[in-house]
């Protein structure tokens, strides 16, 4: 029977590496700090200004279609999930279609932050269900390090740069996507920001001077409070909803931004720690491509087998946080 779910899944980063003690070396903090509070050793991040997010986008997007066994002429919409697109617009997705020669597509780029892979999974099943499209590339992919503002400590220990890519469709194959479900709530989002650059901080020499261009996090302590609160809750959800329950999961696949909230997540599902997908400690948090990475890693190294249940969830700016069953 044919189902819609993943048929490839793909991801890459950057060459250059980053550990905690060339960070000791440009900020206030020790190795010891960034491991203990985040579990974060070391991240990829782009070694030339001049990568946009789209170059670093297509290798994982050129092997998760050549993973998943189709044409690439058979795409017909790609959806990317960044809050660091290479322009306002044209969209990034315009940039990667052009790039991987897909003939013409829905191209659309979208923003959900860290949660953005789940979202894109809940896009694209609502578009194959809508029997308008076949196979759609969902790319979550972010270069935070472009908008880090390399003097915060609270911040620039925490990102790495990198890009995940599935493709969805109806196969017999696929790895099937059970449920998936997505959720966000505006009134925190001061929170996790990037003020500047948009129409409300427009770019000006004073926006720069004020340096409203890097992202900011205000009360960290909050926003991990909140990560560990509603990616609970939602896992719960799509738990109950499918009838299934925490024993049933084989991997947990959380959003990397921290070890600690995996661990909250985890202990409030009744999951055991040797069942969750960790790989924060290579990759700190990667924005929107957090959890594809963190999949496909696991997928590569033939720790994710045949058959087995994943709950996939994820929190990011906004707020926004998803949910996802596969079974693989
Ligand atoms: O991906 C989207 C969602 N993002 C997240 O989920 C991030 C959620 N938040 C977190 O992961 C954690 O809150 C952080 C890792 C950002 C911070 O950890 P924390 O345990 O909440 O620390 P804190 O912010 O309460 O700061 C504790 C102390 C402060 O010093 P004082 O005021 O106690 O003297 C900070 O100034 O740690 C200090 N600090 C640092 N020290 C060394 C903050 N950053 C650093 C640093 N190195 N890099």
């Amino acid at each position: 029977m044919k189902k819609i779910g993943l048929l490839g899944i793909a991801y890459n980063v950057p060459d250059k590496v980053l550990t905690n003690s060339d960070l000791e070396k440009m900020v206030d903090t020790t190795d010891e700090w960034i491991t203990k509070r985040t579990g974060i050793k070391r991240r990829h991040i782009i070694s030339d200004p001049k990568i946009a997010t789209s170059d670093v986008i297509l290798p994982a997007a050129e092997r998760a279609i050549e993973r998943s066994k189709i044409d690439k002429e058979d795409i017909d919409a790609v959806l990317i999930g960044t809050v660091t697109p290479d322009y306002f617009f044209p969209s990034t997705a315009a940039m990667v279609q052009k790039k991987l020669g897909i003939k013409q597509a829905m191209i659309m780029d979208f923003e959900a932050a860290c949660s953005g892979f789940l979202y894109g999974l809940d896009i694209a099943r609502g578009l194959i269900l809508s029997g308008n499209y076949k196979n759609i590339l969902v790319v979550a992919a972010d270069l935070l390090t472009k908008i880090t503002n390399w003097d915060d400590r609270n911040t620039c220990v925490l990102f790495g740069d990198g890009a995940g890519a599935a493709v969805v469709g109806k196969r017999e194959d696929a790895h099937e996507l059970i449920d998936v479900l997505s959720s966000g709530d505006g009134k925190l989002g001061d929170l996790l920001i990037l003020h500047g650059g948009g129409t409300v901080n427009p770019m000006t020499k004073e926006m720069l001077d004020k340096k409203l261009q890097y992202l900011s996090m205000d009360k960290g302590a909050e926003v991990f409070k909140w990560a560990i609160l509603e990616m609970t809750r939602i896992s719960n959800k799509i738990l109950e909803k499918n009838d299934y329950t925490s024993d049933d999961v084989d991997w947990l696949v959380p959003h990397q931004a921290n070890i600690r909230i995996m661990e909250g997540v985890a202990k409030r599902l009744n999951i055991p720690i040797e069942k969750v997908v960790i790989t924060i400690q290579d990759f700190g948090n990667t924005s929107a491509s957090s959890v594809p990475i963190a999949l496909s890693k696991y997928y590569e190294d033939g720790k994710i087998k045949e058959g087995q249940l994943l709950l996939l969830t994820a929190f990011g700016g906004g707020f926004t946080w998803g949910s996802a069953l596969i079974r693989w």
